[in-house]
Protein backbone atom coordinates (compact mmCIF):
# COMPACT_ATOMS: atom_id res chain seq x y z
CA UNK A 1 0.00 0.00 0.00
CA UNK A 2 2.89 2.50 0.65
CA UNK A 3 5.49 3.42 -1.14
CA UNK A 4 8.70 1.28 -1.53
CA UNK A 5 11.36 2.65 0.67
CA UNK A 6 8.90 4.32 3.14
CA UNK A 7 10.98 2.63 6.11
CA UNK A 8 14.53 3.40 4.88
CA UNK A 9 17.27 4.08 7.69
CA UNK A 10 14.09 3.65 10.33
CA UNK A 11 14.13 0.67 13.02
CA UNK A 12 10.60 -0.74 14.68
CA UNK A 13 10.84 -3.07 17.49
CA UNK A 14 7.48 -5.27 17.93
CA UNK A 15 7.24 -7.04 20.85
CA UNK A 16 5.33 -10.88 20.49
CA UNK A 17 6.88 -10.67 17.07
CA UNK A 18 7.91 -14.09 15.98
CA UNK A 19 4.27 -15.13 15.34
CA UNK A 20 1.48 -14.47 14.03
CA UNK A 21 0.03 -10.50 13.27
CA UNK A 22 3.24 -9.49 14.85
CA UNK A 23 5.00 -10.96 12.30
CA UNK A 24 2.68 -10.51 9.56
CA UNK A 25 3.16 -6.43 10.01
CA UNK A 26 6.93 -7.14 10.01
CA UNK A 27 7.44 -8.56 7.36
CA UNK A 28 5.26 -5.90 5.58
CA UNK A 29 7.42 -3.50 7.09
CA UNK A 30 10.73 -5.31 6.00
CA UNK A 31 9.15 -4.79 2.51
CA UNK A 32 8.68 -1.05 3.07
CA UNK A 33 12.53 -1.00 4.08
CA UNK A 34 12.82 -0.91 7.73
CA UNK A 35 15.37 -2.90 10.02
CA UNK A 36 13.02 -4.69 12.61
CA UNK A 37 13.84 -6.38 15.82
CA UNK A 38 11.60 -8.82 17.04
CA UNK A 39 11.68 -10.01 20.83
CA UNK A 40 9.22 -12.69 22.65
CA UNK A 41 10.09 -15.27 24.96
CA UNK A 42 10.91 -18.10 22.88
CA UNK A 43 14.37 -17.07 20.92
CA UNK A 44 14.21 -20.28 18.88
CA UNK A 45 10.38 -19.33 17.69
CA UNK A 46 12.34 -15.84 16.87
CA UNK A 47 15.70 -17.05 15.27
CA UNK A 48 13.54 -19.27 12.88
CA UNK A 49 11.24 -16.02 12.26
CA UNK A 50 14.47 -13.82 11.91
CA UNK A 51 16.05 -16.30 9.38
CA UNK A 52 12.70 -16.51 7.43
CA UNK A 53 12.08 -13.04 7.08
CA UNK A 54 15.37 -11.86 5.95
CA UNK A 55 15.12 -14.85 3.31
CA UNK A 56 11.93 -13.99 1.82
CA UNK A 57 12.48 -9.89 2.04
CA UNK A 58 16.41 -9.37 2.15
CA UNK A 59 15.75 -7.11 5.00
CA UNK A 60 17.63 -7.19 8.56
CA UNK A 61 16.27 -8.53 11.51
CA UNK A 62 17.20 -8.50 15.10
CA UNK A 63 15.72 -11.37 17.22
CA UNK A 64 16.21 -10.35 20.93
CA UNK A 65 14.59 -12.58 23.73
CA UNK A 66 12.66 -10.69 26.35
CA UNK A 67 9.60 -10.87 28.61
CA UNK A 68 7.66 -8.01 28.49
CA UNK A 69 6.78 -8.36 32.29
CA UNK A 70 10.84 -7.81 33.02
CA UNK A 71 11.62 -4.26 32.33
CA UNK A 72 15.29 -4.82 32.39
CA UNK A 73 15.11 -7.31 29.52
CA UNK A 74 13.07 -4.74 27.72
CA UNK A 75 16.40 -2.20 28.53
CA UNK A 76 18.44 -4.43 27.28
CA UNK A 77 15.87 -5.18 23.90
CA UNK A 78 16.62 -1.38 23.32
CA UNK A 79 20.60 -1.66 24.22
CA UNK A 80 21.15 -4.42 21.53
CA UNK A 81 18.48 -2.23 19.03
CA UNK A 82 21.07 1.03 19.22
CA UNK A 83 24.28 -1.62 18.70
CA UNK A 84 22.73 -3.09 15.94
CA UNK A 85 21.05 -0.14 14.34
CA UNK A 86 22.02 2.81 16.10
CA UNK A 87 18.52 3.63 17.09
CA UNK A 88 14.91 2.90 17.85
CA UNK A 89 12.40 5.06 15.75
CA UNK A 90 8.84 3.16 16.43
CA UNK A 91 7.43 0.50 19.00
CA UNK A 92 5.00 -2.11 18.13
CA UNK A 93 3.65 -3.16 21.20
CA UNK A 94 2.11 -6.31 20.00
CA UNK A 95 3.04 -8.36 22.83
CA UNK A 96 -0.28 -10.21 24.52
CA UNK A 97 -1.58 -13.50 26.94
CA UNK A 98 -5.42 -14.84 26.83
CA UNK A 99 -7.34 -17.47 27.21
CA UNK A 100 -11.49 -18.22 27.34
CA UNK A 101 -12.92 -19.13 30.50
CA UNK A 102 -15.81 -18.55 32.87
CA UNK A 103 -15.02 -15.57 35.28
CA UNK A 104 -16.19 -17.59 38.36
CA UNK A 105 -13.88 -20.27 37.04
CA UNK A 106 -10.76 -18.35 37.12
CA UNK A 107 -7.78 -18.55 39.99
CA UNK A 108 -6.84 -14.89 41.23
CA UNK A 109 -3.49 -15.85 39.37
CA UNK A 110 -5.37 -15.77 36.10
CA UNK A 111 -5.88 -12.09 36.25
CA UNK A 112 -2.05 -11.34 36.97
CA UNK A 113 -1.16 -13.81 34.14
CA UNK A 114 -3.08 -11.85 31.39
CA UNK A 115 -2.79 -8.36 32.77
CA UNK A 116 1.19 -8.51 33.60
CA UNK A 117 1.59 -9.41 29.92
CA UNK A 118 -0.93 -7.36 28.30
CA UNK A 119 -0.63 -3.95 30.42
CA UNK A 120 1.99 -4.10 32.73
CA UNK A 121 4.24 -5.33 29.57
CA UNK A 122 3.22 -3.12 27.46
CA UNK A 123 3.52 0.13 29.95
CA UNK A 124 6.99 -1.76 30.69
CA UNK A 125 7.71 -1.44 27.20
CA UNK A 126 6.34 2.57 26.29
CA UNK A 127 8.35 3.22 29.46
CA UNK A 128 11.74 2.09 28.30
CA UNK A 129 11.52 3.29 24.95
CA UNK A 130 9.82 6.98 25.97
CA UNK A 131 12.64 7.56 28.52
CA UNK A 132 15.12 6.42 25.83
CA UNK A 133 13.50 9.45 23.26
CA UNK A 134 13.51 12.02 25.70
CA UNK A 135 16.93 11.36 26.86
CA UNK A 136 18.46 11.04 23.67
CA UNK A 137 15.90 14.11 21.95
CA UNK A 138 14.60 12.17 19.24
CA UNK A 139 11.05 11.76 17.97
CA UNK A 140 9.53 8.46 18.33
CA UNK A 141 6.29 6.55 17.40
CA UNK A 142 4.18 4.31 19.23
CA UNK A 143 1.57 1.83 18.02
CA UNK A 144 -0.33 -0.37 20.63
CA UNK A 145 -2.46 -3.66 19.63
CA UNK A 146 -5.74 -3.35 21.62
CA UNK A 147 -9.32 -5.07 20.59
CA UNK A 148 -12.77 -3.85 20.24
CA UNK A 149 -13.89 -5.13 23.40
CA UNK A 150 -11.22 -2.38 25.38
CA UNK A 151 -14.31 -0.35 25.36
CA UNK A 152 -17.32 -2.26 25.13
CA UNK A 153 -15.84 -5.05 27.50
CA UNK A 154 -16.47 -9.19 26.95
CA UNK A 155 -17.33 -11.81 29.33
CA UNK A 156 -15.23 -14.91 29.15
CA UNK A 157 -11.65 -13.06 28.83
CA UNK A 158 -12.03 -10.21 31.30
CA UNK A 159 -8.97 -10.78 32.18
CA UNK A 160 -8.01 -9.30 28.66
CA UNK A 161 -10.59 -6.99 28.25
CA UNK A 162 -9.53 -5.22 31.92
CA UNK A 163 -5.84 -5.06 30.54
CA UNK A 164 -6.85 -4.03 26.48
CA UNK A 165 -8.83 -1.10 28.30
CA UNK A 166 -5.32 -0.09 30.18
CA UNK A 167 -3.63 -0.03 27.37
CA UNK A 168 -6.03 1.99 25.85
CA UNK A 169 -6.07 4.55 28.07
CA UNK A 170 -2.32 4.51 28.13
CA UNK A 171 -2.16 5.09 24.80
CA UNK A 172 -4.62 8.42 25.02
CA UNK A 173 -2.61 9.16 28.06
CA UNK A 174 0.76 9.24 26.55
CA UNK A 175 -0.62 10.92 23.11
CA UNK A 176 -1.04 13.88 24.95
CA UNK A 177 1.32 14.08 28.04
CA UNK A 178 4.55 12.85 25.53
CA UNK A 179 4.02 14.98 22.63
CA UNK A 180 5.97 17.92 23.91
CA UNK A 181 8.79 15.16 22.75
CA UNK A 182 7.33 14.58 19.39
CA UNK A 183 5.78 11.10 20.86
CA UNK A 184 3.23 9.98 19.35
CA UNK A 185 0.66 7.30 20.38
CA UNK A 186 -2.08 5.53 18.45
CA UNK A 187 -3.71 1.83 18.55
CA UNK A 188 -5.29 -0.34 16.09
CA UNK A 189 -8.10 -2.60 17.72
CA UNK A 190 -8.81 -5.50 15.23
CA UNK A 191 -11.40 -7.97 14.96
CA UNK A 192 -11.03 -11.92 13.89
CA UNK A 193 -7.95 -12.45 12.19
CA UNK A 194 -7.10 -16.41 12.04
CA UNK A 195 -3.63 -16.86 13.68
CA UNK A 196 -2.80 -20.32 15.75
CA UNK A 197 -2.14 -18.08 19.36
CA UNK A 198 -5.68 -16.51 19.09
CA UNK A 199 -7.63 -19.48 17.80
CA UNK A 200 -5.87 -22.09 19.03
CA UNK A 201 -6.93 -20.05 23.22
CA UNK A 202 -9.74 -18.34 22.36
CA UNK A 203 -11.54 -21.16 20.12
CA UNK A 204 -10.11 -24.31 21.95
CA UNK A 205 -10.94 -27.82 20.97
CA UNK A 206 -15.03 -28.28 19.93
CA UNK A 207 -15.46 -24.72 19.91
CA UNK A 208 -13.69 -23.89 16.31
CA UNK A 209 -16.84 -26.27 14.56
CA UNK A 210 -19.36 -24.56 16.90
CA UNK A 211 -18.22 -20.52 16.58
CA UNK A 212 -17.37 -19.44 13.12
CA UNK A 213 -16.28 -15.62 14.09
CA UNK A 214 -17.39 -14.96 10.19
CA UNK A 215 -20.77 -14.86 10.97
CA UNK A 216 -20.49 -12.38 13.09
CA UNK A 217 -19.07 -9.65 10.78
CA UNK A 218 -20.98 -7.67 8.15
CA UNK A 219 -18.87 -8.15 5.70
CA UNK A 220 -19.22 -11.75 6.11
CA UNK A 221 -15.38 -13.00 6.81
CA UNK A 222 -12.68 -12.60 9.12
CA UNK A 223 -9.62 -10.11 8.39
CA UNK A 224 -6.43 -10.65 6.29
CA UNK A 225 -3.20 -10.00 7.61
CA UNK A 226 -1.56 -7.91 4.76
CA UNK A 227 -5.20 -5.76 6.02
CA UNK A 228 -4.38 -5.42 8.87
CA UNK A 229 -0.29 -5.13 8.18
CA UNK A 230 -1.25 -2.37 5.71
CA UNK A 231 -3.18 -0.25 8.33
CA UNK A 232 -0.10 -0.75 10.99
CA UNK A 233 2.45 0.23 8.21
CA UNK A 234 0.59 3.88 7.89
CA UNK A 235 0.29 4.64 11.70
CA UNK A 236 4.17 3.34 12.02
CA UNK A 237 5.29 5.78 9.26
CA UNK A 238 5.21 9.66 8.74
CA UNK A 239 1.94 9.60 6.55
CA UNK A 240 0.61 9.48 9.80
CA UNK A 241 2.29 12.59 11.25
CA UNK A 242 -0.94 14.65 12.20
CA UNK A 243 -2.34 11.13 13.94
CA UNK A 244 -2.23 10.97 17.54
CA UNK A 245 -4.52 9.35 20.76
CA UNK A 246 -6.22 7.61 17.99
CA UNK A 247 -7.94 3.71 17.69
CA UNK A 248 -8.54 2.55 14.54
CA UNK A 249 -10.93 -0.58 14.85
CA UNK A 250 -10.23 -2.71 11.46
CA UNK A 251 -13.13 -5.48 12.07
CA UNK A 252 -15.34 -5.19 9.21
CA UNK A 253 -17.94 -3.72 11.30
CA UNK A 254 -18.08 -6.24 13.21
CA UNK A 255 -18.56 -4.84 16.82
CA UNK A 256 -21.27 -1.84 15.59
CA UNK A 257 -22.85 -4.97 14.23
CA UNK A 258 -23.44 -6.63 17.81
CA UNK A 259 -23.93 -3.26 19.56
CA UNK A 260 -27.01 -1.97 16.98
CA UNK A 261 -30.36 -2.89 18.61
CA UNK A 262 -31.68 -4.08 15.10
CA UNK A 263 -29.31 -5.98 13.54
CA UNK A 264 -30.44 -9.16 14.27
CA UNK A 265 -33.74 -8.02 11.95
CA UNK A 266 -31.01 -9.00 9.40
CA UNK A 267 -32.45 -12.92 9.72
CA UNK A 268 -35.90 -11.12 8.41
CA UNK A 269 -36.62 -12.73 4.49
CA UNK A 270 -37.79 -10.43 1.85
CA UNK A 271 -40.98 -12.23 1.50
CA UNK A 272 -42.13 -11.08 5.28
CA UNK A 273 -40.56 -7.33 4.47
CA UNK A 274 -43.20 -7.48 1.65
CA UNK A 275 -45.87 -8.46 3.67
CA UNK A 276 -45.36 -5.54 6.44
CA UNK A 277 -45.02 -3.19 3.62
CA UNK A 278 -48.79 -4.25 2.83
CA UNK A 279 -49.31 -3.51 6.16
CA UNK A 280 -47.65 -0.65 6.75
CA UNK A 281 -50.17 2.13 8.49
CA UNK A 282 -53.19 -0.62 8.54
C1 LIG B 1 -8.37 -20.70 32.97
C2 LIG B 1 -6.06 -20.55 33.00
C3 LIG B 1 -5.99 -20.98 31.64
C4 LIG B 1 -7.24 -21.27 30.98
C5 LIG B 1 -3.97 -20.63 32.35
N1 LIG B 1 -4.77 -20.34 33.37
N2 LIG B 1 -4.68 -21.01 31.27
N3 LIG B 1 -7.22 -20.41 33.64
N4 LIG B 1 -8.37 -21.11 31.69
N5 LIG B 1 -7.27 -21.67 29.70
C6 LIG B 1 -4.38 -19.91 34.72
C7 LIG B 1 -3.71 -21.09 35.43
O1 LIG B 1 -4.69 -21.83 36.12
C8 LIG B 1 -2.73 -20.40 36.35
O2 LIG B 1 -3.30 -20.03 37.58
C9 LIG B 1 -2.37 -19.12 35.63
O3 LIG B 1 -3.39 -18.88 34.66
C10 LIG B 1 -1.04 -19.26 34.93
O4 LIG B 1 -1.06 -20.39 34.10
P1 LIG B 1 0.24 -20.90 33.33
O5 LIG B 1 -0.15 -22.06 32.47
O6 LIG B 1 1.39 -21.07 34.29
O7 LIG B 1 0.60 -19.65 32.45
P2 LIG B 1 1.71 -19.50 31.35
O8 LIG B 1 2.37 -20.82 31.02
O9 LIG B 1 2.59 -18.36 31.70
O10 LIG B 1 0.83 -19.13 30.07
C11 LIG B 1 0.33 -17.81 29.90
C12 LIG B 1 -0.92 -17.84 29.08
C13 LIG B 1 -0.68 -18.52 27.72
C14 LIG B 1 -1.44 -16.41 28.93
C15 LIG B 1 -1.92 -18.65 29.88
O11 LIG B 1 -1.89 -18.67 27.01
C16 LIG B 1 0.30 -17.76 26.86
O12 LIG B 1 1.53 -17.85 27.05
N6 LIG B 1 -0.20 -17.00 25.88
C17 LIG B 1 0.61 -16.14 24.99
C18 LIG B 1 0.03 -16.01 23.63
C19 LIG B 1 -1.44 -15.76 23.55
O13 LIG B 1 -2.21 -15.95 24.51
N7 LIG B 1 -1.87 -15.33 22.34
C20 LIG B 1 -3.27 -15.07 22.06
C21 LIG B 1 -3.54 -13.61 22.06
S1 LIG B 1 -5.07 -13.45 21.30
P3 LIG B 1 -3.14 -20.96 38.91
O14 LIG B 1 -3.75 -20.15 40.00
O15 LIG B 1 -3.88 -22.21 38.59
O16 LIG B 1 -1.67 -21.17 39.08
C22 LIG B 1 -5.88 -12.14 21.77
C23 LIG B 1 -7.09 -11.88 20.89
C24 LIG B 1 -8.05 -10.92 21.42
O17 LIG B 1 -5.55 -11.46 22.69
C25 LIG B 1 -9.29 -10.63 20.57
C26 LIG B 1 -9.77 -11.63 19.61
C27 LIG B 1 -10.92 -11.16 18.75
P1 LIG C 1 0.05 -14.68 19.02
O1 LIG C 1 0.67 -15.17 17.75
O2 LIG C 1 -0.14 -15.66 20.12
O3 LIG C 1 0.88 -13.42 19.52
C1 LIG C 1 1.16 -13.14 20.85
C2 LIG C 1 2.66 -12.96 21.00
O4 LIG C 1 2.96 -12.45 22.31
C3 LIG C 1 3.46 -14.26 20.86
O5 LIG C 1 4.45 -14.07 19.88
C4 LIG C 1 4.09 -14.48 22.23
O6 LIG C 1 5.39 -15.05 22.09
C5 LIG C 1 4.14 -13.06 22.77
N1 LIG C 1 4.17 -13.01 24.23
C6 LIG C 1 3.30 -13.58 25.10
N2 LIG C 1 3.68 -13.35 26.35
C7 LIG C 1 4.80 -12.60 26.29
C8 LIG C 1 5.68 -12.05 27.26
N3 LIG C 1 5.47 -12.22 28.58
N4 LIG C 1 6.75 -11.33 26.84
C9 LIG C 1 6.98 -11.15 25.51
N5 LIG C 1 6.20 -11.67 24.55
C10 LIG C 1 5.12 -12.38 24.93
O7 LIG C 1 -1.41 -14.08 18.71
P2 LIG C 1 -1.89 -12.93 17.71
O8 LIG C 1 -3.28 -13.30 17.34
O9 LIG C 1 -0.89 -12.70 16.64
O10 LIG C 1 -1.99 -11.65 18.66
C11 LIG C 1 -1.20 -10.48 18.44
C12 LIG C 1 -1.89 -9.28 19.03
O11 LIG C 1 -3.13 -9.04 18.38
C13 LIG C 1 -2.24 -9.42 20.52
O12 LIG C 1 -2.06 -8.17 21.15
C14 LIG C 1 -3.71 -9.76 20.50
O13 LIG C 1 -4.37 -9.41 21.69
C15 LIG C 1 -4.14 -8.90 19.33
N6 LIG C 1 -5.42 -9.29 18.72
C16 LIG C 1 -5.51 -10.41 17.97
C17 LIG C 1 -6.71 -10.72 17.36
C18 LIG C 1 -6.85 -11.92 16.47
O14 LIG C 1 -7.97 -12.18 16.01
N7 LIG C 1 -5.81 -12.66 16.19
C19 LIG C 1 -7.81 -9.87 17.53
C20 LIG C 1 -7.69 -8.73 18.32
C21 LIG C 1 -6.47 -8.44 18.90
P3 LIG C 1 6.10 -15.96 23.21
O15 LIG C 1 5.12 -17.02 23.60
O16 LIG C 1 7.34 -16.47 22.52
O17 LIG C 1 6.46 -15.06 24.33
Amino acid sequence: MLKSGTFKGKTIIITGGGTGLGRSIGKYLLELGANLVITSRKKEVLDKTASELEQQTGGKVLAVACDVRKYEEIVNVIKETENRFGKVDAVLNNAAGNFISPTERLSHRAFDIVVDIVLRGTYYTTLAAGKNWIERKQPGIFLNIVTTYAWTGSGYVVPSACGKAGVLALTRSLAVEWAKYNIRSNAIAPGPFPTEGAWSRLLPGELVKKFDPAKRVPLGRVGEHQELANLAAYLLSDYSAYMNGEVVTIDGGEWLKNGGEFSHLEMVPNEMWDMLEKTRGK
